[in-house]
């Protein structure tokens, strides 16, 4: 059997997979079964920082392999705590929590808000606003936490204690902070999953008020724009936020599975032993390879991807076809006359693979694409759009 009938027979069918299988890549390059060859616009969701096969990444992760793989929580590991030392050294947060996933975070952050508020206000003070169109994740509370209808319908009941603001309307926030008693408001820099869409900055300046009047925790989640795709080391710092928690997975892991939840000072004590676990949680295969990717996102990086970002704005804003362009960093939606999926397919055909986020075309390229491929990626997309 191939591997796509393999597949068809035996994994389940929560995907609907674009009909090609990779077999091989190379920095922001691709090749499939027929060895065709790809320019990869997506990073496996935001997740390859630096493409396939980046050599230092991969260095990190044999020379961890070699020595040992795992040991559960129940030891110390350098890894994980060499990591944890540098994302809090970078960020000004206090202690870091590894889980696996950007959901398995996101869990983290909704018990440290619970605790917290619980402990320093009431058990009642439970709720957590998030936004409408956000995206948080796929377990319960993660659905929960996320504000599009569509997710939850075939779930119910969905756990409790979430709430949703309206972006467009920051006076929401103050209502449901006001109605409500709430722990924490939970936030992307850049909607994702949502259609690639900034936050606007009236809102922003509402959460930040809020958050302060109503003593609750501001806590981003970082999963998709965060580690340096924002063109800042995370996206809330192009915003002038200064969150109480952070959030991220993805990119941080380089293409290994990784979730990090960050505390900053006022919840860094939140947790005590046995409050919350994960067996996986500071892989040091894991942890290896997300070192050698983080010590990695450097002013220079940065530079780049805001070099990258203005290019492709500059040669996607008023091309035919083209409606809009959003985003931030490399972390873009573009909004086109002819359905997201036809421009996808067509931008396949001649050789690149892009995304859609809803309605939209969404670009995640590698920090580090090379200029030359971001070019030529370009080009293909805009006669994709006509
Ligand atoms: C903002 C955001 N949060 C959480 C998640 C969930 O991450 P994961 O699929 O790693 O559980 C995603 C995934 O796309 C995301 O974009």
């Amino acid at each position: 059997m191939t591997t796509k009938e393999l597949d068809e027979k035996y994994i389940a069918h929560t995907y609907a997979r674009f009909p090609v299988e990779i077999i091989r890549g190379e920095g922001s390059l691709v090749w499939d079964e027929e060895g065709r060859e790809y320019i990869d616009m997506g990073t496996g969701i935001a997740v390859n920082t630096f493409g396939h096969r980046d050599a230092a990444w991969v260095a990190a992760v044999r020379e961890q392999m070699d020595r040992f793989q795992h040991t559960s929580n129940l030891y110390y590991t350098g890894p994980g705590a060499r990591l944890a030392q540098a994302m809090c050294l970078a960020t000004g947060m206090e202690k870091v929590f590894f889980a696996n996933s950007g959901a398995e975070a996101n869990e983290c952050a909704i018990k440290a808000a619970r605790k917290w508020a619980g402990t320093r206000k009431g058990p009642e003070y439970y709720n957590i606003i998030t936004l409408k169109n956000s995206f948080h994740g796929r377990t319960l509370a993660t659905l929960a936490a996320t504000g599009q209808d569509a997710f939850h319908s075939q779930f119910t009941p969905m756990p409790e204690g979430f709430l949703y603001a309206d972006p467009a309307d920051p006076d929401s926030l103050r209502t449901l902070a006001a109605s409500h008693n709430c722990a924490a408001i939970l936030f992307e820099a850049v909607q994702g999953e949502g259609g690639v869409l900034p936050l606007p900055g009236a809102f922003v300046k509402a959460m930040e008020e809020t958050a302060r009047e109503y003593d609750l925790l501001l806590m981003a989640d970082e999963v998709q724009i965060g580690n340096g795709r924002s063109g800042a080391l995370y996206g809330y710092m192009n915003l002038g936020l200064a969150p109480d928690v952070v959030t991220t997975a993805k990119g941080l892991g380089g293409g290994l599975p990784i979730g990090a939840c960050m505390l900053g000072r006022r919840a860094a004590d939140v947790f005590t032993y046995g409050d919350h676990g994960s067996t996986f949680g500071a892989n040091p295969i894991v942890c290896a390879g997300a070192l050698s990717i983080f010590s990695r996102l450097t002013e220079d990086i940065l530079s780049g991807v805001r070099t990258r970002s203005r290019l492709i704005f500059d040669r996607l804003t008023g091309a035919p076809g083209i409606r809009a362009v959003t985003g931030m960093g490399l972390m873009i939606g573009v909004e086109t006359d002819r359905p997201a999926a036809e421009v996808v397919a067509a931008c396949r055909e001649q050789g690149v693979l892009v995304l859609t986020a809803k309605s939209k075309v969404r670009l995640l390229p590698a920090l580090n694409i090379p200029m030359d491929l971001l070019e030529k990626a370009l080009a293909v997309i805009r006669a994709a759009c006509i």
